[in-house]
Formats: structure tokens, C-alpha cells, sequence
């Protein structure tokens, strides 16, 4: 399990325990735990010891690099020559099948493995807990955007992890992509409505433009190449492209997908 100790993939972790399923938690900082084991992407020598006697591989490509192709293609060798035949790629939404950059990891999953799934989750209503931008405004009460009036469906994490859970270990490989959302679009001022309602205070959303964009991301200390691409993110959101709904959450594991209403009233 990549990104064992991340968003999606701590609930992976979370999913599979819960089916008594046995799970090795690749991390860079391995606790006494003897269920984890040290893994870096920058680090090759970790990769076999991290995947001897697995099957089924849950894959966090190495973020914020722009080409990540080499590096994957590299860990998927090591993969095979362990005896791994399943992995399922944590995708996005909003990054289509590409000859190059992220996008072109579905290609490589698919074409390498014998049992594969990509995950397009669209963006995670986790972005409004934490330290992520978004949830920065939720606190300062001004959520700034590059999105104008462009709706999302966002999804919760769990959904996305049930799903990764399903396509670990369903008996029948799933071998396709799956685009993922949450029950319903909604513009971030409508996000904003929401959790001004349920916390009883007024926030607002801030349509900005997308060099404010890139500006704020840089802020918050990402640096500027992924500030730009971020920045386009909000672009392509602003242009209607994440304004869709899809039935796969539901399909593959049964479970309704949480709604960002219900989502607020837990965590928030
Ligand atoms: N946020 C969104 O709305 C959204 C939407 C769609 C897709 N996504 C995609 O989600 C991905 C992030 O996944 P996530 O949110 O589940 O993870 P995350 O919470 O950002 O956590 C990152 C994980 O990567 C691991 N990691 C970082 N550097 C590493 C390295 N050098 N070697 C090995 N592991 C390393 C960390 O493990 P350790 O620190 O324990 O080593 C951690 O478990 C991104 O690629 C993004 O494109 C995000």
C-alpha cells in the first residue's frame, strides 16, 4: 500500500483491516508496526523489500512531479519481478489519458499489468478540513477561487477508498478506469452556503482570477510550477469540465457516495 499514510490510502488501509484482508503500509517514516515497511520513491533499494510477497498494489504516483512515467515504470519492473499482478493507480478526474505527465500512467498501468484499475476521483471534499487552501478560507471565512460560478462533484475519501479496496481485491480484476464523484455538483459559493449554514457563520466564496490563483497556491508555500497547474485546475473547473455525476461509486461497492452536506455535519 502506497500513500499508505495519506488521504485515500489511510482509508484504504482502513477498508481492507475491516475485511480481516492483510496489508503491508509503505511509508518513508516506518513506526514500530511490523505491518510497515519503508519505502521512498527517491530511494530504488526500497522498492523490492517493500513489495516481496505482495499481490495487489494500491499506487500514490510521487506527487508533484511532472513526469513521473520513469520512476513508475521502473517501480512497476520491480513489481512483476516480486510477483505483484494487480495495481490500482490513484488517478484524478481532472487529468485525462496523456501521452506524457500523469496522465500517461493509465496507459502505463494498463499495458504492464495484468490486473490493473486507474481511479479519477474528482476533488476531495477533504480539501476543506486540514491545511489545504480551501480549508483556509473555511476558517478565515473567504474561500478564494479561479473556479467563477463552475461546479464539482466533490467526493469523500472514504468513497474513493472503498472503491480502491474493491478493486484490491474483488476476485474478478477490474481492468478498467473508474471516473469517481460524489453525488452532486455544487460551485464553491454553494460549498460556502453550506458550511455558513451548519457553522453559523458567514463565509463566502471569492471568485478570483487565475494569477491571483497561482499567487495564493505560492502562499501556501507549493512551488510555482504547481501553483500554474493548480491554477489551470480551477480554469478547467470554471469551464464546466468537473460539472458531471457519475453512478460508479454505488456500482462498484454498493455504497451510496456521501453527500457534502452529510460530509460537513461529521468532520466539521
Ligand atoms: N486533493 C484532491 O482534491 C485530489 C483530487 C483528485 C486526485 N488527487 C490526487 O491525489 C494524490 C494524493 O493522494 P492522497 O491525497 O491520498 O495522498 P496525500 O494525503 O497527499 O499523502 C501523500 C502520501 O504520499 C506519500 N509520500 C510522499 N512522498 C513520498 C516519497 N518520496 N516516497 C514514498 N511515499 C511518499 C506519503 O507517505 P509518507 O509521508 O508516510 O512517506 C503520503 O502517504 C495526488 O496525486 C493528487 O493528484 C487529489
Amino acid at each position: 500500500m502506497l500513500g499508505a499514510t495519506g488521504t485515500t490510502g489511510g482509508r484504504v488501509v482502513e477498508f481492507l483491516r475491516g475485511r480481516s484482508v492483510p496489508v503491508r503500509l509503505a511509508t518513508r517514516t516506518p513506526g514500530p508496526d511490523p505491518r510497515t515497511v519503508r519505502f521512498d520513491w527517491w530511494d530504488r533499494a526500497s522498492y523490492s523489500p517493500a513489495l516481496r510477497g505482495v499481490r495487489a498494489v494500491y499506487l500514490v504516483a510521487p506527487i508533484g512531479v511532472e513526469q513521473p512515467v520513469p520512476i513508475v515504470e521502473l517501480f512497476l519492473k520491480v513489481a512483476a519481478r516480486e510477483g505483484v499482478r494487480r495495481v490500482v493507480l490513484l488517478g484524478s478526474s481532472a487529468v485525462d489519458a496523456a501521452s506524457t505527465g500523469t496522465g500517461a500512467l493509465y496507459e502505463l498501468v494498463r499495458a504492464t499489468m495484468p490486473e490493473w484499475a486507474v481511479l479519477r476521483p474528482s476533488w476531495f471534499m477533504q480539501n476543506f478540513l486540514g491545511d489545504h487552501v480551501v480549508a483556509h478560507g473555511v476558517r478565515t471565512g473567504a474561500i478564494a477561487t479561479a473556479t467563477g460560478e463552475g461546479r464539482v462533484a466533490f467526493i469523500d475519501p472514504a468513497d474513493i477508498a472503498a472503491v480502491a479496496g474493491h478493486a484490491l481485491v474483488d476476485e474478478t480484476p477490474h481492468n478498467t478506469e473508474h471516473l469517481l464523484t460524489g453525488p452532486e455538483a455544487l460551485s464553491y459559493a454553494d460549498t460556502a452556503a453550506i458550511l455558513s449554514a451548519h457553522l453559523g457563520r458567514p463565509i463566502v466564496h471569492r471568485a478570483i482570477s487565475t494569477a491571483e490563483a497561482v499567487a495564493r497556491y505560492q502562499d501556501s508555500g507549493i512551488p510555482v510550477e504547481f501553483a500554474k497547474l493548480l491554477a489551470e485546475l480551477d480554469e478547467d473547473i470554471r469551464a464546466g469540465t468537473e460539472d458531471r455525476v457519475t453512478d460508479t461509486v454505488r456500482a462498484v461497492t454498493g455504497r451510496i457516495p456521501r453527500s457534502f452536506r452529510e460530509f460537513v455535519r461529521v468532520h466539521l
